[in-house]
């Protein structure tokens, strides 16, 4: 199929501020990681905007250019960096007591890591329960609030002369919590913030300033968010981009590789036991059941959605799945994950599959943070507003339309995401029929 019109594209002129609730170790891995790139330092591995080509045309064609050339994306030495955080730590101290990077490569970096001071938070310890921190600002209602948040967005677009601005949830995950009757319209939602209503959480009010200021919104942890019927009102009012949620890295990751391979040749599950160790501070936050919930929701949706046993009741219907978390502190940020999978084949013959992933989590998410952040950009720039579905690929729990469900397929998620590429800039769309190569 070929796409009838490119879509204008403003050009990514001048600087693109990025905005940062928590300055933990996803998002200083993330900004020492592009500082290190820009020097040299080490290459961007794991960033489809920097290192992945996208094929044009026809396979003969031999038109491969890398995305970062094909579509207009900000360079890494636009982008700048601030943020929010409970703790008064620079980024390049929070980068140190993350111990994800080695300590030489931090000194390397120290310079504009340690200029990055986080601004006062809005903080609710009824959302995140474990932690304490100073940083936080005071103010008598949500709206207060929300109007600090507007107020330091603004200070910083003044003070680093963006032209543009995204935001990244890099926040601890908050409790579990579903859309209540404040989330329903804009005009509730804003109601609820003079009145203080307890259900608006603190990543409610980021998202909120942040649309508000016409800044596009990401969320990386599986809090609800904006993904209520006031927040996608607002975003679609104000033609602001948004996705979500809960960063697809580790487990869910290798979850969607390899159930999707054993759904395409028919091989049956009776259960999928997955159990991790983890000793960072985002560990610390998930041993309260109320974040785990959060966690558990959009980990568990996965194989669901993917294996449809609606549709295929006798491999599928009888799935045993489940998901654990345990905050073992040894181990920092090098998380080690085990899966055990029971499949069954021809007759029902029973197998086992066993994963053990030591894998290192804000590494795995650090260039996913990067790609989202220069993606939703790109979008806000093509005047693409509201769920950004195409960056499904990215998340566990794709935001998608109200009464859709979610793709989480990674390789369907990459052939959307790329097709949405070429859709852009007027290539014909790829479906892989491949046809037209025998007549
Ligand atoms: N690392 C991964 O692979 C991965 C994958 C999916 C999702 N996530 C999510 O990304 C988020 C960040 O992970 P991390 O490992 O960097 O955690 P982290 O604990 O190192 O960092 C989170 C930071 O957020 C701060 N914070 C908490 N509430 C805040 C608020 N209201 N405003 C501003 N700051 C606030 C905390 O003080 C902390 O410094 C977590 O929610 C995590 O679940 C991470």
């Amino acid at each position: 199929m070929a796409a009838k019109d490119s879509v204008q594209i403003a050009p990514p002129d001048g600087k693109l501020g990025i905005l940062i609730p928590g300055i933990g170790a996803v998002s200083t891995t993330f900004m020492a990681g592009v500082e290190a790139v820009k020097r040299g330092l080490g290459a961007p591995v794991g960033s489809l905007t920097q290192l992945s080509t996208i094929r044009l045309g026809k396979r003969t064609d031999g038109r491969t250019p890398l995305i970062k050339d094909f579509v207009p994306l900000s360079t890494l030495d636009e982008l700048v960096f601030g943020g929010w955080d409970i703790f008064e730590d620079t980024a390049y101290e929070a980068a140190v007591n993350a111990k994800v990077l080695e300590h030489d490569l931090l000194e390397k970096v120290k310079e504009p890591l340690s200029k990055i001071r986080p601004m006062k938070a809005v903080f609710d310890h009824d959302y995140v329960r474990r932690i304490n921190g100073p940083n936080i600002k005071q103010g008598k209602t949500k709206m207060d609030k929300a109007e600090m948040l507007m107020e330091d967005i603004e200070h910083f677009r003044k003070q680093n002369g963006c032209a543009r601005m995204v935001m990244i949830w890099c926040a601890s995950t908050e409790v579990f919590h579903r859309p209540d009757s404040v989330h329903q319209t804009v005009k509730d939602f804003e109601c609820g913030l003079m009145k203080n209503d307890p259900e608006i959480a603190p990543s409610q009010i980021y998202a909120y300033a942040a649309l508000k200021s016409g800044v596009p919104f990401a969320n990386g942890a599986p809090n609800l968010t904006t993904d209520t019927p006031a927040l996608l009102e607002l975003a679609r009012e104000r033609n602001i981009p948004i996705c979500g949620k809960d960063f697809k890295t580790g487990q869910t990751f290798m979850k969607t590789l390899i159930a999707p391979g054993l759904k395409a040749r028919m091989l049956g599950l009776n259960g999928w036991f997955s159990t991790n160790i983890l000793g960072n501070r985002d560990g610390e936050v998930l041993e309260d059941p109320g974040s785990f919930k959060s966690k558990e929701e959009t980990k568990l949706s996965v194989l669901d959605q993917i294996l449809q046993p609606s549709l295929y009741p006798q491999l599928y219907k009888d799935l045993y799945h489940a998901v654990r978390i345990n905050y073992y502190p040894p181990r920092g940020d090098a998380k080690e994950g085990w899966d055990n999978i029971d499949i069954f084949g021809w007759l029902g013959y029973p197998m086992q599959i066993k994963i053990n992933f030591l894998c290192r989590d804000s590494i795995l998410a650090a260039p996913l943070v990067l790609d989202l952040v220069l993606f939703l950009d790109l979008a806000q720039r093509a005047g693409m507003k509201g769920i950004q579905e195409w960056l499904s690929f990215y998340f566990k729990a794709p935001m998608t339309a109200p009464g859709l469900y979610p793709e989480h397929d990674i390789f369907i998620q990459l052939m959307k995401l790329k097709n949405t590429l070429r859709w852009m800039r007027g290539e014909d769309l790829i479906t892989h029929l491949g046809l037209e190569y025998y007549d």
